[in-house]
């Protein structure tokens, strides 16, 4: 584990010096108005962004902030951005620039921009010109300095904007604060950043390379979720079946998947992504081996043309993927699969793409999602020659979407009259009275029932199958 360098209690004092200062300034300004300071966090992207977002809710709790959700009554606002696609660029150049009204209305206001877009020198360069209201960056590397970025940026008396971005990756933060969504179920990350450099992408570049946690300091970690009443976890990784490379001994993510197994009050075992080159037969046992592994898979195909998928670095052909499919559905003849699949890479021909349809109607996900090929600056991609029309990719977009669709609505009918264990998350975003939530398989199931049950597995028999719901009734 020689290049990672880990930062845990005895390196990392230098974080809760910050947040105190900051909580003190806070504190007296409470004294003074009776109304704590507000914070909004904006986050675009994977789960990866997602749990660094309740890192960072979490530093800003101790700091003495509030979260809201209403733009105009924070005092503080923050946007954790997603590189993976360009289209996203141009909209939040359209978020940031729609902030200047508010800042020049109340200059007090902190703007901060942190994310994968930030580890992008032409982003950093553009905001810091021709964004000067923006006042805090910082990248994916020192999430952890962001107490002392903002320290520094709250005491300038002349206010420049404080930029800190980082390209070294080696390090692992351990015991970072986090306010998390829901009380019953958690991410944990297992590994940060990426050493396979598919062409198309850009991850990477922004999260740097593969490193592991040491399996002690993620069972810690699940224990202690555990006696915070946390049932469900989910394991995050760009590539989880690679964890471990980077250690002496032989410890593999089935391994911790076994021992996250033992631990008393976690009924449900998640992860993300998978990569199909490196799913092992040790993996796929998993399945059929520990009850808690929940029976479902995302494992990213990305093409169904093994020409497609050569070009695009995947180092697995359309007959391997397959082959492991096989494997999967003998081990667990159940489980729900999951993909990403990206249309209009490079050089994709109509021959190419019909193959990709082929491997979904074979395969039958259960869900899909699916990408138009979005050129990244800095990929092998970008020079790549044979770049497709966006017209062409629409079409073939449309025509797979319809497919995946039509598929997911199939398997869906599977669920008739059948008895799903869900675990509640709370009421449903269009009906007040029905709540939602989850069964083994991560699919949403909605029914009648009362607040008492957030949180809670409960038995729900399907009674109503919707393209992309399912309803039930409590029994
Ligand atoms: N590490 C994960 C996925 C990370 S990004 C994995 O390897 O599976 C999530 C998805 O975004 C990818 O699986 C891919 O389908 C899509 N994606 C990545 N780069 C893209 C690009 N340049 N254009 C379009 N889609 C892209
Ligand atoms: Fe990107 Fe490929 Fe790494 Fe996934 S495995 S993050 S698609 S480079
Ligand atoms: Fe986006 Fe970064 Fe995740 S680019 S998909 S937020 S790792």
């Amino acid at each position: 584990m020689d290049r990672v360098n880990i930062i845990n209690k005895e390196n990392f004092s230098n974080q809760e010096y910050y947040v105190d200062l900051v909580k003190n300034i806070n504190d007296d300004e409470y004294a003074k108005t009776g109304d704590a300071k507000k914070f909004i966090i904006v986050t675009f992207g994977c789960q990866m962004n997602e749990h660094d977002s309740e890192n960072i809710k979490g530093m800003l709790t101790n700091m003495g902030y509030e979260e809201t959700e209403d733009m105009e009554k924070a005092n503080l606002i923050i946007y954790n951005t997603c590189a993976i696609r360009e289209n996203a660029e141009t909209r939040f150049f359209g978020n940031i620039g729609a902030l200047k009204n508010i800042k020049k209305k109340n200059p007090d206001i902190v703007i901060a921009t942190c994310g994968c877009m930030m580890q992008e020198p032409h982003i950093v360069k553009e905001l810091t010109s021709k964004y000067k209201h923006v006042n805090i960056i910082f990248g994916t590397h020192n999430i952890y300095k962001f107490p002392e970025l903002l320290y520094t940026y709250i005491s300038l008396v002349d206010k420049e904007t404080v930029v800190d971005v980082w390209d070294i990756d080696g390090n692992i933060v351990e015991g970072l604060p986090s306010v998390r969504r829901y009380d019953f179920k958690a991410f944990v990350n297992i590994m940060y950043g990426c050493n396979n450099f598919c062409t198309y992408c850009i991850v990477p570049f922004t999260r740097g390379r593969e490193r592991s946690r040491s399996p002690q300091d993620i069972l810690q970690e699940v224990k202690l979720l555990s006696q915070n009443s946390v049932k469900e976890i989910t394991l995050l990784g760009q590539n989880v079946n690679s964890y471990g490379n980077n250690f002496t001994d032989k410890y593999t993510f089935p391994m911790l998947l076994e021992d996250i197994n033992k631990i008393d009050n976690i009924e449900r075992i998640r992860f993300m992504t998978s990569h199909p080159k490196d799913i092992s037969d040790e993996l796929i046992n998993s399945f059929a081996t520990l009850d808690k592994l929940c029976e479902s898979l995302h494992l990213p195909v990305q093409s169904g043309s093994s020409n497609v998928l050569k070009l695009m670095n995947r180092r697995y052909t359309a007959e391997d993927y397959m082959k492991k499919i096989e494997k999967i559905k003998k081990v667990a003849p159940d489980i729900a699969l999951t993909t990403d699949i990206i249309v209009g890479f490079p050089g994709e021909t109509e021959e190419d793409f019909k193959q990709t349809l082929k491997l979904v109607k074979e395969v039958e996900y259960d869900s899909a999602f699916m990408f138009m090929y979005s050129t990244r600056k800095g990929t092998v991609a970008e020079k790549m020659s044979g770049h497709i029309s966006e017209e062409v990719k629409k079409d073939r977009f449309n025509r797979l979407l319809e497919t995946a669709n039509e598929i997911s609505a199939k398997k869906n009918k599977e669920y008739k009259d059948k008895i799903e264990q869900v675990l509640v998350e709370g009421f449903s975003k269009k009906n007040e009275s029905v709540l939602s939530g989850r069964n083994r398989k991560n699919k949403l199931i909605n029914f009648v029932g009362d607040e008492s049950k957030i949180g809670q597995i409960v038995n729900v028999k399907i009674t109503d199958v919707k393209s992309f719901s399912l309803n039930g009734v409590e029994v």
